[in-house]
């Protein structure tokens, strides 16, 4: 549905993560699409350039600051969005990060963080709408997972263990769901060019860029999807990954880090 076929009354998303990348342009194709977006974040400049923006081609839109893996802050994010907006009709739960493993020294706190922001962060955002779309027995949750969630990867377990936390969540939420009217929407993206991956220094196959993927996943959030895997080709080779031996994926795949920190 395009702007001027505006909905109405408007439907409310709610996106996490919507300062850069994937999150800000979902923001922006929803509101395209006639929909009220609320944004969270950390980093409020961004958050008011992109609400400046979606304002003056005509959206309706309301910011607020928080650290997703701040359960108090979250929650009062949300709230003020409602009170802005209204009810949240749907939840991109997308604020996430991506920090390669190293093992010497282990770096047990950037795997903790990325648990933190990726896995508690979709679980505060889920509490914050689950109560009133349990109420009014509608609404839909989607969260962004990734590629990754398939399959422990050498140099990003960490990450691929936060992801596939997320996917297991969601997929039991999903079916426990049903009776209440809540759809829920598992989002498996590959690579998509972004602030996390620009730091990438291996080749990063199937790389999309954040509007096409953001309008892929729109589309797929209208058909209500249970889960979409993204490009096809992405999607694929991590279903032929999981078969193949790990001296083989040892030897052949690129890593995101090597074992020693100062060998970066
Ligand atoms: N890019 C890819 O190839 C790819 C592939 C698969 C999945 N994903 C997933 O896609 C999602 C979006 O990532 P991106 O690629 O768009 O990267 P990005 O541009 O770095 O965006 C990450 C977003 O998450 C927010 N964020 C990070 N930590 C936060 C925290 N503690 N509290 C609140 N917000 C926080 C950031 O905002 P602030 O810093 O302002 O808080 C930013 O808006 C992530 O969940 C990521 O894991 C990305």
């Amino acid at each position: 549905m395009a702007r001027h076929e505006t909905q109405h009354p408007p439907k409310v998303a709610v996106i996490t993560g919507a300062s850069s990348g994937l999150g800000a342009e979902l923001a922006r194709e929803l509101s395209r699409h006639g929909w009220s977006v609320g944004l969270i974040a950390r980093r409020e400049d961004r958050l008011m350039t992109l609400a400046d923006e979606i304002r003056q081609a005509g959206g309706r839109t309301a910011i607020a600051v928080a650290d997703v893996s701040d359960k108090a802050m979250l929650l009062a994010a949300f709230d003020s969005i409602r009170g802005e907006l209204g009810a949240v009709d749907l939840l991109i739960a997308n604020a996430g990060v991506g920090k390669p493993d190293f093992l010497d020294p282990f770096t047990v706190d950037d795997i903790e963080q990325m648990i933190r922001v990726n896995l508690l962060g979709v679980l505060y955002s889920i509490a914050a709408v689950l109560p009133q779309m349990i109420e009014q027995r509608r609404g839909h949750i989607a969260a962004v997972s990734s590629a990754g969630a398939y399959k422990g990867m050498p140099g990003s377990a960490g990450y691929c263990a936060s992801k596939s936390a997320v996917s297991t969540l969601l997929e039991g939420l999903r079916i426990q769901l049903r009776e209440y009217g809540v759809s829920v929407t598992t989002i498996c993206p590959g690579f998509v060019r972004t602030d996390m991956t620009d730091v990438n220094s291996f080749r990063m196959p199937w790389l999309q860029e954040p509007d096409a993927a953001a309008r892929k996943i729109v589309r797929a959030l209208n058909r209500r999807k249970k889960v979409y895997n993204f490009p096809w080709q992405m999607a694929l080779m991590i279903k032929l990954l999981r078969w193949l031996p790990d001296w083989f994926i040892a030897r052949t795949l690129p890593r995101k880090s090597d074992v020693v920190r100062n060998n970066e």
